[in-house]
């Protein structure tokens, strides 16, 4: 694996939803604090990993990040270089890759799927979970089917007054 920043970057419900269903435009439940806190670590990374599903809730590349999609149907996409490109990479041929081509830090951005393929992987060594304060009851899971892993909390944070930021790492 090579030597990079991997970061899983969710907002959860408190119990621990990502949507209440899989077509839900991800952020109209979140706070503006949580938006700016994506926008800043996404481009600080300068690179961020979503899956098909995800890119079709938000519906054009995020601006100023190289937006990477996967997708077992790349071929049937455009890539536009350096801005949005498709894959049907496993996770460790994409941070490969990516490293060869100079990022230090990459964000992975979700939904659930790509966030298990990463974790069940082993690969993601840094977690940004902002809890709102909203239950669903129902809905998407933050990630599935893994075996249980201990993390290690580094930091806590209000992002304004109602929701909290924790910044966990992989032991
Ligand atoms: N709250 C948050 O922070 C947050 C963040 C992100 C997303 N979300 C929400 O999460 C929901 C979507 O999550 P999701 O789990 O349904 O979908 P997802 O992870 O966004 O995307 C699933 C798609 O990724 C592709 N994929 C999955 N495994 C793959 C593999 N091994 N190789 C290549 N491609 C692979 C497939 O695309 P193909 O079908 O094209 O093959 C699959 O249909 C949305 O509601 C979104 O709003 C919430």
């Amino acid at each position: 694996m090579p030597d990079m920043q991997v970061s899983l970057v969710a907002a959860i419900t408190l119990d621990g939803k990502i949507a209440e269903v899989s077509d839900q435009v991800s952020l109209d439940w979140t706070s503006k604090e949580d938006k700016r806190f994506f926008v800043q670590k996404t481009k600080e990374a300068g690179v961020l990993v979503m899956g098909r599903t995800t890119y079709e809730t938000i519906g054009r590349p995020l601006p100023g990040r190289l937006n990477i999609v996967m997708t077992r149907s790349a071929g049937d996409f455009t890539n536009e270089e350096n801005i949005l490109e498709y894959t049907a990479q496993s996770p460790e041929e994409i941070l490969n890759q990516l490293s060869s081509r100079g990022f230090e830090h990459v964000v992975i951005a979700g939904g659930s799927q790509v966030y298990s393929l990463f974790v069940r992987a082993g690969l993601v060594t840094d977690y940004f979970i902002t809890v709102e304060p909203i239950l669903f009851g129902k809905g998407v899971p933050l990630i599935e089917n893994i075996s249980p892993t201990r993390l290690h909390l580094v930091e806590k944070k209000m992002l304004g007054e109602e929701a909290v930021l924790l910044h966990y790492k992989s032991l």
